[in-house]
């Protein structure tokens, strides 16, 4: 038996696979055993509904795809109400992306799910297809910091911050969350990109621009997860073009305790389960008998 199991905080994941904020929901389940893998995360959630940037939200890039859905969701109590036990019913751990336009818009999330049976929050500071909110918190150190600490007191759940790669300071974000109490840094949210339509000259997204995902932001998202492994104690979560087994070994090999897949969700719905599988032949044919020991093995 290889022991793939992870903590974050007080929460104990059974292996290291978990689905990405805004790729994936129940419905997965029709496709794939969802009860195999380690966490779901719910898309970002605000406390009231947010209807979402203007169609078309998605295009597909060479090796990748942009996106601007602008957080659409239908608010925190009617996602509780309508979405929440369809989560639940997988009986893996569910994790709730909280957005806002404002500090106490996400205090105001994270106190509505505190009494829900959710097992912990992933922050978004990171989105970069909204006006206001979300990325103004994960740009400056103090910001961050000051929302990590009011966050912190108002959940005894562990804490996720999702950081974004468009940013010049990854080190003192993530730095800043670890100071004031977060339980671990996920990492990369989406790339800032366009795509241009040459018959019309126009952007192919409503929104004109959109955040960049899939395989060719592999190597960035890996970069980012060297440099913070550099500096913070608690565990990272990888997140960033991971399609196959190599792809989420490269991350937790570079430094992650755990890895999210995203746009793969997209392509393969049983991508998490496959990679799950990998994993554990890869640690079987090394005879590596818990994931700890390849976590950061990397020999550099
Ligand atoms: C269609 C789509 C919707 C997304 N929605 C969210 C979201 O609501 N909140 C969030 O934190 N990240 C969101 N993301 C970002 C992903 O969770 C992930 O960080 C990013 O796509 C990079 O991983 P990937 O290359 O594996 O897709 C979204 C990504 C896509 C493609």
């Amino acid at each position: 038996m290889i022991n793939l199991s992870i903590k974050i905080g007080n929460l104990r994941l059974k292996n290291p696979v978990i689905l990405a904020s805004g790729t994936s929901g129940p419905e997965q389940k029709e496709f794939t055993n969802l009860k195999k893998l380690g966490a779901i995360i719910t898309k970002s959630i605000t406390p009231m509904s947010t209807i979402g940037n203007p169609l078309p939200r998605t295009v597909e890039t060479s090796t990748g795809m942009l996106n601007s859905i602008g957080i659409e969701n239908p608010g925190a109590q009617k996602f509780i109400e309508e979405k929440l036990p369809g989560f639940l019913s997988l009986n893996i751990p569910v994790i709730v992306s909280v957005a806002g336009k404002t500090q106490d818009e996400y205090i105001e999330v994270i106190k509505r799910f505190e009494n829900t049976p959710v097992s912990g929050f992933e922050i978004n500071v990171s989105c970069p297809n909204v006006k206001k909110g979300s990325i103004e918190f994960g740009k400056e150190p103090q910001v961050l910091e000051e929302l990590t600490s009011k966050m912190r007191k108002a959940t005894s759940k562990p804490i996720i911050i999702k950081l974004s790669p468009n940013v010049s300071n990854i080190q003192s974000l993530a730095l800043a969350a670890e100071n004031e109490g977060a339980d671990a840094i996920s990492l990369i949210n989406t790339i800032y990109g366009l795509k241009i339509n040459l018959e019309t000259k126009l952007s192919e997204l409503g929104s004109i621009t959109g955040g960049l995902s899939g395989p060719c932001v592999k190597p960035v998202a890996l970069y980012y997860v060297y440099k913070v492994s550099q500096v913070c104690k608690i565990p990272i979560i990888g997140i960033g073009g991971i399609m196959t087994t190599q792809d989420a070994l490269e991350f937790i090999v570079t430094g992650a305790s755990a890895i999210e897949l995203g746009t793969v969700n997209f392509v393969n719905p049983n991508a998490g389960v496959e990679i799950l599988s990998g994993i554990k032949n890869y640690c079987e044919r090394q005879g590596i008998k818990s994931l700890k020991k390849l976590i950061g093995s990397r020999n550099f």
